[in-house]
């Protein structure tokens, strides 16, 4: 078939696509050389943690596997805008793919440094994680990663210091996000093994089930796959995990696992953990999980992350930086709009409850997961309180 390609710079990287792509909007997935713009918010966040992770190491350039690269514009976005040294190799089984990958390393000149030239290789993501290690492995599929977190797993190298400790890193995007937050419920036990329901808060479900889910494959293996900054936006969830190896760390990760017992009548949820033996009957509510209860994005990066952003990054990008940035850690979320339905007012303006609650005592902040939605350390009854 005969694509017809365009140039597009994305961040400070040009990149040759195929011109149906170049668009917003739904993709086929049967795009050769796919390339998706709307996940520009993905490739921006990608090159800020491959600095923060790989830039000061004395180490030499990491093993970089860009497993499902389309046209390459992860692993070239992150070899040429992060300042870290990174040896990529970009895997794709599509040989037309793999085409846009030569054009866009000779493109950007990723070939005519010293060090060594890109790996481009045409296989199966599984069959090639059999064969060879890595010390970074970025898995972004279509929809699920959920086959792939634990081949990854059992194919890095832990050769290099990551966040003051030996270990190596996996960061993966997932796009099914409609099974993740409850919508297919038989697809999430399918693929995930756990239990969702769709909730007022059921993005930060789906990411905690997904998070829950690449913690227990690691553990599998006698690794701890410690979060270090996971968001939603848009139609997908993304995770940025540093692997360590050890039974100790991986048992002790396991201890932020956990289910919840959510009563959607008061909009109240209890947190029990996970391997318990006596869970309560599915009566004044509904359990969901297994999942991740710890949290989402790593305290000393938290402070950092308004400092991270580069020039080049998208608007969307730094709004996302800047609500992540500002908000608290606190297990779930509440929809204004459900609280104000059931204290019986109308719905304040969301700032004007922030103030509130932070008057009251407690600590509250936006969500990056919804413009309508709340965190907050006060109790679902002390908001009610409050509404009115
Ligand atoms: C979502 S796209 C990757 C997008 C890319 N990371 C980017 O930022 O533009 C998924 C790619 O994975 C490839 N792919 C899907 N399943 C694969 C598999 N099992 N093994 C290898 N490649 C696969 C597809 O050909 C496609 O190019």
């Amino acid at each position: 078939m005969t694509v017809e390609k365009v140039t597009v710079t994305e961040g400070l990287t040009r990149l040759e696509i195929p011109k149906r792509t170049e668009r917003k909007g739904p993709k086929s997935s049967r795009t050769p050389g796919f390339f998706n713009p709307d996940m520009v918010v993905n490739r921006d966040m990608s090159v800020m943690m491959s600095r923060y992770l790989h830039y000061s190491s004395r180490e030499g350039p990491v093993a970089y596997l860009d497993l499902f690269s389309g046209c390459g514009a992860m692993g070239l976005r992150v070899a040429m805008e992060s300042g870290a040294a990174v040896d990529v190799t970009f895997n794709d089984r599509s040989s037309s793919a793999l085409g846009f990958v030569k054009s866009n390393i000779a493109l950007n000149r990723l070939d005519a440094g010293t060090g060594q030239p890109p790996k481009v290789i045409c296989r199966e993501a599984q069959s090639l994680l059999g064969d060879e290690r890595f010390e970074h492995i970025d898995i972004d599929p279509y929809g699920t990663p959920a086959p792939f977190i634990r081949p990854a797993m059992s194919s890095l190298a832990f050769t290099r210091t990551v966040l003051g400790e030996r270990g190596a890193v996996v960061s993966l995007t997932a796009t099914d996000t409609a099974p993740l937050c409850g919508t297919y419920p038989k697809v999430a036990l399918r693929r995930y093994r756990a239990v969702v329901r769709k909730t007022p808060f059921m993005k930060e479900v789906g990411l905690r089930v997904l998070i829950g889910y690449a913690v227990l494959e690691a553990a599998q293996l006698d690794l701890a796959a410690i979060p270090i900054l996971s968001f939603y936006h848009g139609h997908f969830f993304r995770v940025f995990t540093g692997v360590r190896p050890g039974a100790e760390p991986a048992n002790d990760l396991i201890g932020s696992m956990g289910y919840i017992q959510y009563d959607p009548e008061r909009y109240t949820w209890s947190i029990l953990p996970y391997g318990r033996t006596d869970l309560p009957a599915d009566r004044d509510g509904i359990l969901l999980g297994p999942m991740w209860m710890g949290d989402m994005v790593l305290p000393a990066l938290r402070k950092n992350l308004s400092r991270m952003s580069h020039p080049q990054f998208s608007q969307t990008t730094l709004r996302v930086l800047g609500k992540l940035t500002d908000e608290i850690e606190t297990r779930f979320h509440y929809e204004v709009n459900e609280l104000a339905s059931i204290a019986g007012v109308s719905t304040p303006r969301r700032d004007v409850l922030l103030s509130r609650i932070k008057d009251a005592g407690h600590r509250a902040s936006v969500t990056h997961y919804s413009p309508t939605s709340i965190k907050t350390s006060a109790s679902t009854e002390e908001l009610v309180e409050l509404m009115g």
